[in-house]
């Protein structure tokens, strides 16, 4: 259950609310505070995100939510200045415990970032390198099905099927994109992260990405930051509104558009300012 977070409208119109019954916590977000040396990012951030769902973190530029977005597999531990107090508890178990090896996190909880990054490999070493990494699998049959099992889940294998030995940057950048998608599933993780993955893609290549990430949810928890706000309305099941490092408001994401809570959110989705 989401804590510290009330839903007006939801009461008003009746709505199915976010706390639904029918949802599975996958990952549980408690007093998160994060800081860049004295510059606190994040203030007390509570949120659940649910299993097999599309969760949106939308709101100005600045606000937090790359910063938030890497909070859930780590990655901001790269990053020397960075505080992190709170919880992140995945699956009943607190990603910031002494004892979670940050690298085994990250293969649980992969990402996609916003400039599609292919390594200076070819297709498809970019897909078997994690794997053949973390001793997932030996190269061979089983590999080489390993590669062709992402890339088809990424809906790229009918277009680089007969030039898997290229290079990954020979791809477009849609197809680029889409190789990193191929690249993150590959590890078998349960929850992606991508920051906005579409960003840099022209319209058809972004509804490729739109299609296939409605697919990925099936079998992954997806959490997506995104500026684009008829990209969150398309593929999100909830949304998340952060300002100046608080989350302002959470809730299905029909309601955050149609019919936010709080003044603010209301204020964002008409672009009254951001
Ligand atoms: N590596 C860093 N070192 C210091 N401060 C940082 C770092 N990364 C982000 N910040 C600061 O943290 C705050 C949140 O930044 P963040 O990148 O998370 O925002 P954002 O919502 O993703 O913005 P955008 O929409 O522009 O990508 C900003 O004030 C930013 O300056
Ligand atoms: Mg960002």
């Amino acid at each position: 259950m989401t804590k510290n977070m009330d839903y007006p409208s939801n009461d008003i119109t009746g709505q199915k609310p976010l706390n639904n019954s029918l949802l599975n916590n996958k990952i549980m977000v408690q007093g998160l505070n994060l800081y860049y040396g004295d510059n606190q990012a994040l203030k007390t951030i509570d949120i659940d995100v649910y299993e097999n769902k599309i969760t949106a973190l939308i709101g100005p530029s600045g606000c937090g939510k790359s910063t938030f977005l890497r909070c859930l597999n780590r990655m901001n531990d790269l990053i020397s200045s960075v505080r992190v107090e709170g919880t992140v508890i995945i699956d009943g178990k607190n990603i910031y415990d002494k004892d979670v090896d940050e690298v085994s996190v990250r293969k649980r909880v992969g990402m996609v970032f916003q400039q599609p990054n292919p390594f200076p490999k070819s297709i498809y070493d970019n897909v078997s390198y994690a794997p053949l990494k973390h001793g997932m699998v030996k190269k061979g049959h089983k590999c080489d099905d390993l590669v062709e099992k992402s890339l088809l889940q990424a809906g790229l294998w009918n277009e680089v099927k007969d030039k898997l030995a290229q290079p990954g940057t020979s791809l477009s950048g849609g197809q680029q994109q889409r190789l990193c998608i191929a690249r993150t599933i590959a590890v078998q993780p349960d929850v992606i992260l991508m920051d906005e993955p579409t960003s840099a893609l022209d319209p058809i290549s972004t509804e490729k990405i739109e299609t296939l990430m409605l697919e990925l949810k099936e079998k992954y928890t997806i959490v997506i930051v995104t500026h684009n706000m008829q990209q969150a309305g398309r593929v999100a099941d909830h949304t998340a509104f952060f300002h100046m490092g608080e989350l302002i408001e959470y809730a299905d994401t029909e309601t955050i558009f149609i019919n936010p809570g709080r003044k603010k959110t209301e204020d964002y989705i008409t672009g009254r300012y951001g």
